[in-house]
C-alpha cells in the first residue's frame, strides 16, 4: 500500500489542531509555545508534521525489524523473554525506569538492532562551511563539499564489526569474541547539535513495546517470512513488507 505519509501526517496535525482538549500530549506544548511566539499556522503545521515523520516511520521500522531478528534466532528469543518475565510478575509491575535501567539484554538487542537494521541508514549531509575546508579522516575536503556518513555501511563493514551481517546481541553484552568492535560507530540517532531530539523518547517505546508484546505473547513467525529481511530496499528510509506475526497470549 503507498501512503503520502506528508498528507496523511498533516492531515493528523490540523485534526488535532481543531480539538480544544486538556490532554497532554506533544501538540498541547508545542501548541502553547507556538501560541506564545505567534508562529503562522503554516509554521505550526510544517514543524509538527516533521515530528510525526521523524518519529513514527523510524520507531516502527526498528520494531519491526527487532520482531523479526529476534524470532528468527530461538536462542535470542529464548534469552529474552526470560529476562523479560522474570523481572516483572505481572504487565502492571512493567514500569519504564525497570525496562531502561533493568533488562540489559533488551538493551543489547534493541543496540542490535539498530546497528543492523537502523532505521535511517543513510544518514543526513552536512556541509563544509569554513572557508579553509576541513580535514576528515586525513583527507582535505573543501568549503561546500556536502558530506555524510552511510550508517548500514559503517554498521555493517568488517572493518567495525566481526560476524558483520549476523544478529549477535552478545556484542553488546561484553562477549569476548566481539571485543575489537567498534561498538561507537552505531549513532542510529546521529550525533551533534542537530542530533535526533527524539532519542530518548524512541529507545522508551521501543523498549516498552518489546517488553509487553514478550510479557505477554508467545510470538511466531507468520508463514513465508523467513527471508522477510532479504532484498528490502532503501532510500532514506526503508520499504518493508508487512511482517505477518502469530500471537498467542501466554498460558
Ligand atoms: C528509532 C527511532 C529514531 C531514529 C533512528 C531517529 C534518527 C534521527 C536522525 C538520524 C536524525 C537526523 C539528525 C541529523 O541530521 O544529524 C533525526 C532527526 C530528527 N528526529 Fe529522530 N529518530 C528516531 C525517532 C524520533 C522520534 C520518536 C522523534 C519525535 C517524537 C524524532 C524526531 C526527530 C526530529 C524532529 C528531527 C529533526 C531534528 C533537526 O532537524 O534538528 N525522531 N532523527
Amino acid at each position: 500500500m503507498q501512503v503520502n505519509y506528508n498528507e496523511a501526517s498533516l492531515k493528523r496535525v490540523r485534526k488535532r489542531m481543531a480539538i480544544d482538549t486538556d490532554r497532554h500530549d506533544f501538540m498541547h506544548y508545542f501548541l502553547k509555545q507556538a501560541n506564545k511566539e505567534q508562529l503562522p499556522t503554516e509554521t505550526i503545521e510544517a514543524q509538527a508534521t516533521v515530528v510525526i515523520l521523524a518519529g513514527s516511520e523510524t520507531s516502527s521500522v526498528a520494531e519491526t525489524a527487532a520482531v523479526y531478528h529476534i524470532l528468527t534466532h530461538p536462542d535470542v528469543h529464548k534469552k529474552l523473554q526470560e529476562e523479560i518475565r522474570s523481572a516483572f510478575a505481572t504487565i502492571e509491575d512493567i514500569k519504564l525506569q525497570d525496562v531502561l535501567y533493568k533488562l540489559p539484554y533488551l538493551d543489547a538487542v534493541v543496540q542490535e538492532t539498530l546497528r543492523i537494521h537502523t532505521p535511517l541508514a543513510n544518514g543526513f549531509t552536512r556541509w563544509v562551511p569554513d572557508r579553509n575546508g576541513a580535514m576528515i579522516c586525513g583527507e582535505h575536503v573543501p568549503q561546500g563539499t556536502v558530506v555524510t556518513i552511510n550508517h548500514y555501511c559503517s554498521n555493517t563493514s568488517a572493518s567495525n564489526f566481526r560476524d558483520p551481517m549476523s544478529f549477535i546481541p552478545d556484542r553488546w553484552m561484553g562477549d569476548a569474541t566481539y571485543a575489537d568492535d567498534k561498538r561507537d560507530v552505531v549513532q542510529p540517532f546521529s550525533v551533534g547539535p542537530r542530533n535526533c531530539p527524539g532519542r530518548q523518547f524512541a529507545l522508551y517505546n521501543i523498549k516498552l513495546t518489546l517488553a509487553h508484546l514478550l510479557w505477554r505473547f508467545d510470538l511466531k513467525l507468520g508463514e513465508g517470512t523467513e527471508n522477510w529481511a532479504v532484498g528490502q530496499r532503501i532510500y532514506n528510509g526503508w520499504i518493508q513488507p508487512a511482517l505477518p506475526v502469530l500471537m498467542e497470549k501466554r498460558a
